[in-house]
């Protein structure tokens, strides 16, 4: 439970996306409803788009859809 709010809480402050500043919480919701490519979670959270044309966040984004997959 304590470790789940944890999670929480790092999830929202973390910014995955740090050109747009879009935290990993947003960008797991997105994976959780069904973008299950970077494309699909660029488009519904506009990570991606921002200076670096998705250099940074890419490569984490795709972690956190290969995590999900591997675990649902
Ligand atoms: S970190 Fe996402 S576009 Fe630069």
């Amino acid at each position: 439970m304590e470790n789940n709010l944890n999670e929480q809480i790092l999830d929202k402050l973390t910014k995955v996306c740090t050109c747009k500043a879009i935290p990993r919480s947003k960008i797991k919701d997105a994976i959780k409803v069904g973008a299950h490519t970077v494309e699909e979670v660029s488009k519904a959270t506009g990570a991606c788009i921002g200076g670096c044309r998705g250099y940074r966040c890419t490569p984490k984004i795709q972690q956190l859809i290969d995590e999900h997959l591997k675990n649902n």
